[in-house]
């Protein structure tokens, strides 16, 4: 099977190729540098001559902050992208994996949100990229946009690299402990993925809105805490206290969420794919960064 990936060298694509090899597939990965997605001939063009049998697009503007004020930039990657990458889709005939976000929701519910439930994001991160799930849908039926959330790995900049990063140089911390969500391996999503791609070239026509997070629902502060009891051992910190603050003692540019938290049986019902919890994931990922860190630069 022949896969072209967008945004290659996004987290969630580097793990892409990473596992698509180990699987036998064919992974066609393009970086922002060979394809532009916000390129409309260009996406085309690179449908075509690549004639993957299926696209996966892990492109995105994903700078939440940045896009308050960048809101072309955000609009022209998150929802012009998906729009041309369907669009070629649609004219040679293949599927489309789209990947989305938690951010599509306000965060005033009191339980998991559901595929079903309505969107309302807050930020120009957020609406653009509900503006790109909605010409996904309108352009390409055999489609599926995969919500995901939290995302960290080894590959790429996230909130444990920085945790890591400042957690060598303090001995106490702040962190936000008034949003929850659901911190997602970008491993465990490209795995989740590929199952999909499987389950697409055996011919299942389930096609729509999946959420896919990471099994374990935590804070910001919770999930700190879980990156520095990994680390005991394994990594050297200076940090000995995570002082758990309000989003108001932690202004940002833009506003997140307050509860993100995706249900996920939506997935595990049509195609089988759970992704694990925390404490797993979290592990496999610390001892690989503490791996990388003992075989130096
Ligand atoms: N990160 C999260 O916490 C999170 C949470 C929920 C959902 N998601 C979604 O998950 C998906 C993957 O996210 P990720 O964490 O892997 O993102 P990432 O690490 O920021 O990677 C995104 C990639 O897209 C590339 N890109 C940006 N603009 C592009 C363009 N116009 N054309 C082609 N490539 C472009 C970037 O390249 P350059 O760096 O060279 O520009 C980067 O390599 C995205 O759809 C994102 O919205 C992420």
């Amino acid at each position: 099977m022949r896969i072209l990936v967008t945004g290659i060298n996004g987290q969630v694509g580097w793990e892409l190729r990473r596992q698509g090899g180990n699987l036998g597939v064919d992974i066609l990965g393009v970086d922002h540098a060979a394809l532009d997605i916000s390129d409309r001939q260009g996406v085309l063009a690179a449908v075509v001559s690549h004639r993957p049998n299926l696209v996966i697009n892990a492109a995105a503007y994903t700078a939440v902050d940045r896009a308050e004020e960048q809101e072309a930039k955000a609009y022209a990657v998150n929802c012009d992208g998906p729009a041309w990458l369907a669009a070629a889709c649609s004219q040679v005939k293949i599927p489309l994996m789209h990947i989305s976000t938690d951010y599509v929701f306000d965060g005033t519910a009191q339980q998991p949100y559901s595929e079903e439930d309505a969107v309302s994001p807050l930020g120009v991160y957020g609406r653009s990229k509900e503006a790109g799930e909605r010409e996904v849908r309108s352009r390409l039926d055999e489609h599926l946009i995969i919500r995901t959330s939290w995302v960290y790995g080894v590959h790429g900049q996230n909130f444990v690299k920085t945790m890591l990063r400042l957690g060598k140089n303090h001995h106490e911390l702040k962190v936000v402990a008034d949003q929850w969500g659901c911190p997602t391996a970008a491993a465990d999503l490209a795995a989740a993925l590929l199952k999909l791609a499987r389950q697409i070239k055996a011919g299942t026509k389930r096609w729509g809105t999946y959420h896919c997070c990471g099994a374990t629902a935590t804070t910001w502060h919770g999930f700190a805490e879980a990156i520095f009891a990994r680390c005991r051992g394994r990594i050297a910190l200076q940090v000995e206290k995570v002082n758990a603050i309000s989003t108001a003692e932690y202004p940002t540019p833009a506003k997140r969420p307050s509860y993100s938290v995706l249900a996920c049986q939506k997935l595990a019902q049509d195609f089988q794919i759970r992704l694990p919890e925390l404490s797993i994931s979290l592990t496999t990922v610390i001892n690989e960064l503490a791996l990388l860190e003992q075989s130096g630069p």
